[in-house]
């Protein structure tokens, strides 16, 4: 049986349409799941949506719609965004379903039961915007320590989950899973800033809005977000029921989340799952933020442009690939309309497009489109060729410690010594010898290789471009064990593929 491999988006909220910083983590997970499934994986990639809380029954409001009517138009527009960007998600959660709804009530009335969520007090700041709670340390100048807007003071009962409980449990378990949180910097700071100092019990319900799940057995309670939204990564499964699909892909193998809940996915959830009695996930990777001008781009500030203007303008894999290869993964970076262009002009116009489109024209010019190879091989060949067989396991274990900038750099590398590989073999006058029409063969051939294994490779990353070159080359054996083919023999005719990526005008 294969192997299985889970992996989840964060479930996004939506309070407005999505923006260029949700494609972020989204196309890293696509690029992700993409890659363990052409490994031969089992994958189950889930992403969703987070649709209950204050703010959006405030959103809808503003707009004269009920809340329901309010998400069901943004989530409809968010599919539409995620196919026009190829996003192969196996499941789409909404905390509104009806199956997630019950599983949640469910859950919370198990730790209820079991005394791990208990009935009390809560009083606190509260930050509107972000839905979030924060301690009088941390809003210590009134201010949400997320978004600088002011935090307002609440009172009212509440329920509890006991999370001070936990507070050993998870101490033992970092030390025993060093790559339960990733980067390190990010552990460091979990232990440091909030497990060490002491663990409050956590506020796991309010009164003060109505857009949620009620408590079953106390209906002025809705249940708050957190308990809502986490566990969406199991009621999806089945649980509470201990489903097949459960059974097989529970424990997650990688939640990828923004630095900013790495808290919620490294405290929280494990306790919650503990408090389960269920094996906590493999591995939390906390990713950085695409910053526009200086600042996070957000819906609150709105300052950010629909991602289809870029994906018209641009096509949809100069987007992804912008993504996945211009910051480092883990780290915040810049994202602007000029280093899109940048990036698709210098690295998928130039080396990757032109590499293309001019080996295969020469192969049909030079051969007829069809080739074989001759073996005629010069010690020039070398560099070229060693590092074209060595591309799978490179790439194979960046992607595994989630380098997925480094893998896209190292694919293309051999890209840019392909074309290297053209400039030293000078094809053009080996053409005019007939004597060295074998050895213009083989060069021909070591080129078709090189674009062959990138592109089985880059299907992971950049699909739809993937698909063009496949059409060039005339191959359709095009999944991972294809990497492995010794020989492939190009006798079904190369075809000229259309432009690859056109170069865009820097104004
Ligand atoms: N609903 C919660 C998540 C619950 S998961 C059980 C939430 N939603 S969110 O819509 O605010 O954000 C979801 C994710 O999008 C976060 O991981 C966040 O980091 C990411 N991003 C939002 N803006 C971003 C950027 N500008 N850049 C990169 N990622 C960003 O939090």
């Amino acid at each position: 049986m294969n192997k299985k491999f889970y992996i989840t988006t964060p479930i996004y909220y939506p309070s407005a349409e999505f923006h260029i910083g949700h494609c972020y983590t989204t196309i890293i997970a696509d690029a992700i799941a993409r890659y363990k499934r052409l490994s031969g994986y089992d994958v189950f990639f889930q992403t969703g949506t987070d649709e209950h809380g204050l703010k959006i029954e405030n959103k809808a409001k503003e707009a004269g719609v009920t809340p329901k009517e309010y998400v069901d138009k943004i989530i409809e527009n968010a599919k539409d965004l995620w196919q026009s960007l190829n996003i192969s998600y196996d499941f789409f959660i909404r905390t509104t379903d009806d199956f997630h709804v019950k599983r949640v009530q469910e859950i919370f009335k198990k730790l209820y039961d079991q005394g791990d969520i208990y009935k009390g007090e809560y009083k606190g700041l509260y930050c509107v915007p972000c839905e979030s709670f924060w301690t009088e340390t941390q809003a210590a100048d009134g201010k949400c320590p997320d978004c600088g807007r002011d935090v307002t003071e609440v009172t009212e009962e509440a329920y509890f989950f006991r999370l001070s409980k936990y507070q050993h449990k998870l101490e033992e378990f970092y030390e025993t899973h060093p790559h339960f949180i990733e980067p390190e910097s990010r552990k460091n700071e979990m232990l440091n800033n909030f497990i060490r100092p002491g663990l409050e019990d956590l506020c796991v319900s309010r009164t003060s809005f109505t857009w949620g799940i009620p408590v079953t057995f106390d209906e002025k309670h809705v249940i708050y977000v957190w308990i809502d939204a986490l566990t969406n990564y199991i009621t999806s499964l089945g649980y509470p029921e201990e489903t097949p699909e459960f059974k097989k892909y529970w424990p997650a193998d990688l939640h990828l989340v923004g630095k900013e809940i790495v808290r919620f996915h490294t405290i929280i959830w494990p306790a919650i799952l503990m408090a389960l009695g269920l094996e906590l996930p493999h591995q939390v990777f906390g990713h950085g933020w695409l910053i526009i001008d200086g600042g996070k781009i957000s819906k609150s500030l709105g300052n950010y442009k629909d991602p289809r203007e870029y994906i018209n303008t641009y096509g949809v894999d100069a987007v992804r690939y912008f993504a996945l290869r211009e910051v480092p993964f883990g780290s915040d970076g810049t994202f602007s309309e000029k280093a899109l262009i940048t990036r698709t002009n210098g690295d998928l116009c130039n080396i990757l497009g032109n590499l293309v489109s001019r080996t295969i024209q020469m192969g049909i010019k030079y051969f007829n489109g069809v080739v074989k190879n001759p073996g005629v091989s010069e010690d020039i060949d070398a560099y070229l060729v060693d590092s074209i067989n060595n591309l799978k396991s490179v790439v194979s274990e960046k992607v595994d410690a989630l380098k997925i900038n480094e893998a896209l750099e190292c694919i293309f590398e051999v890209l840019r010594k392909c074309n290297k590989y053209i400039d030293d073999t000078t094809p053009w006058v080996l053409a005019k010898e007939e004597d060295k029409l074998p050895r213009l063969e083989t060069v021909i051939y070591n080129l078709l290789e090189g674009i062959r294994i990138c592109a089985i490779l880059l299907q992971a990353f950049i699909p739809t471009t993937s698909e063009k070159i496949f059409k060039g080359l005339n191959i359709t054996n095009t999944d991972f064990s294809a990497l492995d083919i010794k020989e492939e023999v190009y006798n079904l005719g190369l075809e000229k593929p259309a432009n690859l990526f056109e170069r865009i005008k820097e104004d």
